[in-house]
């Protein structure tokens, strides 16, 4: 059956709240969950690596590892109101030049890209219905390490998305939002050869990092 959900996700975020997403990075820096993927990549004591960052948004991870830690990335996102600003954003710092900008849904590209050192998808498969073939995707990508966050998989999430979804419905707007089964996900990374180093967690959201 033919998927629309890339065109689905590409309608869910506006360029508006793109906007406001950058303008709060560049005053207050990474959100609180972000800083938690940046610091586990931080800890893997990688230099010139190659990132892949699906559904990166507005950039954070990529704008702040390659300082350090990165010689190059690839976003790929099913929103283009999200990658003209990131794209901007990248000029703004400097380092648009190493930053490869793909719109697509990852797992219909995914076999075309190269292989990188590290993949990221910070709150992204709450965005998407088939977390299996998005971290497949995923983790046949990566020589080293997969590091993602989640929504907690705990009561008070579920009720907080059931909510997201029925004002979705009543508004008829068919984007969702996905509470994935974290055993699932981490049986599926565990079949691909990835192993769970470490989980850190907020109020609302999980991190884990996977490591080859
Ligand atoms: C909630 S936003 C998170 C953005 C950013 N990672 C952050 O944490 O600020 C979810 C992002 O995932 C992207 N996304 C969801 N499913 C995707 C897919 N299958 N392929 C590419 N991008 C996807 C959306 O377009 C959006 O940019």
């Amino acid at each position: 059956m033919p998927c629309n959900c890339c065109e689905i996700t590409d309608h869910a975020f506006s360029e508006s709240e793109a906007r406001a997403e950058v303008r709060n990075y560049r005053k207050r820096g990474p959100a609180n969950q972000t800083k938690l993927i940046l610091e586990a990549i931080r800890s893997l004591g990688l230099k010139d690596a190659a990132l892949l960052d699906v559904g990166g948004g507005i950039g954070t991870i990529y704008h702040e590892l390659l300082e350090d830690v990165a010689r190059e990335a690839m976003h790929v996102d099913a929103s283009s109101a999200y990658l003209k600003i990131a794209t901007e954003e990248a000029k703004r710092r400097g380092h648009s030049e190493r930053v490869k900008f793909i719109h697509a849904d990852f797992t219909e590209v995914a076999a075309d890209l190269p292989q990188v050192d590290v993949v990221t998808l910070d709150r992204v498969v709450c965005c998407y219905p088939d977390y299996r073939s998005l971290l497949k995707a995923a983790a046949n990508k990566t020589r080293r390490a997969v590091a993602l966050t989640y929504p907690r998989e705990i009561w008070y999430m579920r009720i907080a998305l059931h909510v997201v979804n029925f004002f979705q419905r009543l508004m008829n707007d068919p984007f969702r939002v996905f509470l994935h089964p974290v055993q699932g996900m981490e049986s599926l990374l565990n079949n691909e050869g990835l192993k769970r180093v470490s989980t850190r967690r907020l109020f609302v959201w999980e991190m884990a990092l996977y490591q080859r």
